[in-house]
């Protein structure tokens, strides 16, 4: 039987990530774990911080604190912030790590043994105050070909050249402003991606169905011809390159960072090793379908250079099969930024809400083919509509019948109506569609089939109308009523991997919650039985309305 095994792009450590992060990665990678939790597949879900890196070192000396301090915090921060928002990882650990320092080390002495390592001598940029090398976005200056006096050392933000940190006018340190800059050979190590092109080239001509973003972000890559890759910094923090010669450096942070997805899975295995075997998920493992996901800047870095080191190893790794990569989430007509602390962070985000409404509206509308804008009206309007007005009221509606009209349990009287079929069919097509959005990983799409079903439900209501039945049929009323009962359930498990809260309240109120509640069937439409005793949830969404968006959004951009 195949195995799932589900990663999301690992958030930076460097501060609580904005809605962007969670909608481009996170988000999607746990509404897939959970579907194939729910159709009884054997999952593993995992992500990590991605900790090494210039900005996470800058981070914590802005912050006051030695970096694996810095690092240590974060962690736990964004761990808390993650199990807020209900993301399912079976865990979520750190790629600064011990384990994933010796699989590090691991792949570059595979790599160096096959001959795809090779040294070079680069010129430097090293910052006399600093006492260190300078990456090329750290030196700043006044840019050669518009003026503008704070153009980086890799690219000018106000006119888009891509710059070397040479061709500044007045280079300066970004870290310490210092100007007494000078140019200095270093050696370093870069991974022969040029040796591995053929092999890459073949392992992704046999992956098929990527979404077009992907494919195309991969062949541009490719078009544009391979390079190698440099694998090392003039850093502190980070894995130690173990080479005679190369103490005081470490690899570079995306060499590093794909591989601790691997090293999270070991450090879940260490937490069980009698139940746990890491090797099944990665090593040699057929049976195992690996799905990606992430932002389009992170293609390139998961299509070309993570394959290359995996494929470089000659070692029977763990591939992936697809990679979901999205758009931007874009705020309010702009860019969510983290360095300039423009949008939502989560940690607002939660303030404001608890999760589901936002796992609904960033499902929902999802950057799949283009960027998605957020507004807080949009926002508003949308969760308004389809929460609280749709699933919430049809919940309500049913549930308030049962315990005015019935006293809180399921009624029995009355056989099943020749209009119930119609329901069924009706159902099972919903279902069907909705099981395929979710395997192709359609994350609109499945959040637009959910509300089908929910609208499919209400109209069940509409169409029966128990509550004047009532007055004529009593038995039709009260069989009407235990199918809807029973429509609730269904409409809560379809929901389940998108808004697991709510859901799971539901599914508590009808006595059917189970840890993880099954993908419906049609059989759902009978599995509440008579007498059931229903306890009423209360309102599950409440309405924002107009003025709450009105007021976030002068809050927020105040
Ligand atoms: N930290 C990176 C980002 O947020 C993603 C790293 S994904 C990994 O863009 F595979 F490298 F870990
Ligand atoms: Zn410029």
């Amino acid at each position: 039987m195949t195995k799932y095994l589900i990663t999301s792009a690992l958030p930076y450590i460097n501060g609580v990530k904005h809605l962007g992060n969670l909608a481009g990665s996170l988000l999607p990678a746990d509404v897939h774990a959970r579907f194939r939790r729910q159709t009884g597949s054997e999952v593993l879900f995992i992500c990590a911080t991605d900790e090494h890196g210039t900005p996470a070192e800058l981070a914590a000396a802005k912050a006051g604190c030695d970096v694996a301090q810095y690092c240590e915090r974060q962690h736990v921060i964004q761990s808390d912030i993650y199990r807020r928002l209900n993301l399912s990882f079976d865990h979520f650990g750190r790629s600064s790590s011990p384990r994933n320092h010796a699989l590090t080390q691991h792949f570059f002495a595979r790599l160096e043994q096959n001959g795809f390592i090779e040294e070079r001598t680069l010129n430097q940029v090293f910052s006399g105050a600093d006492d260190r090398f300078l990456p090329d976005r750290y030196v700043v200056g006044t840019c050669p070909y518009c003026g503008s006096d704070r153009a980086r050392g890799d690219q000018c933000e106000s006119c888009a050249r891509q710059l070397d940190p040479t061709d500044l006018i007045a280079p300066r340190s970004a870290i310490s402003g210092a100007a007494d800059l000078e140019v200095r050979p270093t050696r370093h190590l870069f991974l022969r991606q040029t040796a591995i092109e053929g092999e890459l080239r073949e392992w992704l001509s046999s992956r098929s169905n990527w979404p077009p973003l992907v494919t195309s972000i991969a062949n541009k890559w490719l078009n544009e011809g391979i390079r190698d890759r440099c694998i090392t910094r003039d850093l502190s923090w980070g894995v130690p390159v173990p080479k005679p010669g190369f103490e005081g450096k470490v690899f570079y942070v995306w060499f590093d960072a794909p591989i601790a997805y691997i090293a999270a899975t070991q450090e879940w295995a260490d937490a069980d090793p009698a139940r746990r075997n890491w090797k099944s998920w990665w090593l040699d493992a057929p049976d195992v379908r690996y799905a990606q996901f992430l932002g389009k800047d992170n293609v390139p870095f998961h299509a070309v250079s993570f394959p290359c080191t995996l494929l470089g190893s000659r070692e029977p790794w763990t591939t992936a099969d697809i990679i979901k990569g999205v758009n931007w989430l874009n705020y309010e007509g702009g860019k969510f930024s983290t360095s300039s602390g423009r949008g939502i962070f989560l940690d607002q985000a939660l303030e404001l809400l608890p999760a589901d409404r936002w796992r609904w509206w960033l499902t929902a509308n999802a950057p799949e083919n283009s960027d998605t804008d957020f507004s807080f009206s949009r926002f508003v309007t949308d969760v308004d509509h389809d929460l609280a007005d749709t699933f919430g009221n049809f919940v309500q509606r049913v549930l308030s019948l049962v315990e005015s009209r019935y006293g809180g349990f399921v009624p029995g009287e009355g056989l099943p109506s020749p209009g119930d079929d119609d329901l069924s069919t009706r159902i099972r097509t919903l279902l069907d569609h909705l099981r395929e959005r979710h395997e192709v990983l359609a994350l609109r799409g499945t959040a637009d089939d959910v509300r089908a079903i929910w609208k499919a439900a209400n109209a069940y209501l509409v169409a029966r109308a128990p509550w004047t039945l009532l007055k004529t049929d009593g038995d039709q009323a009260a069989s009407v009523v235990r199918t809807a009962v029973n429509l609730v359930g269904i409409c809560a498990r379809a929901a389940w991997p998108i808004i697991p809260e709510a859901a799971e309240k539901v599914l508590g109120a009808i006595g059917d919650l189970e840890a993880v509640p099954a993908f419906p069937s049609t059989d759902h439409l009978t599995r509440i039985p008579a007498g059931r005793r229903i306890r009423h949830p209360g309102p599950l969404f409440a309405k924002l309305g107009a003025d709450w968006a009105a007021t976030q959004r002068q809050k927020f951009t105040a």
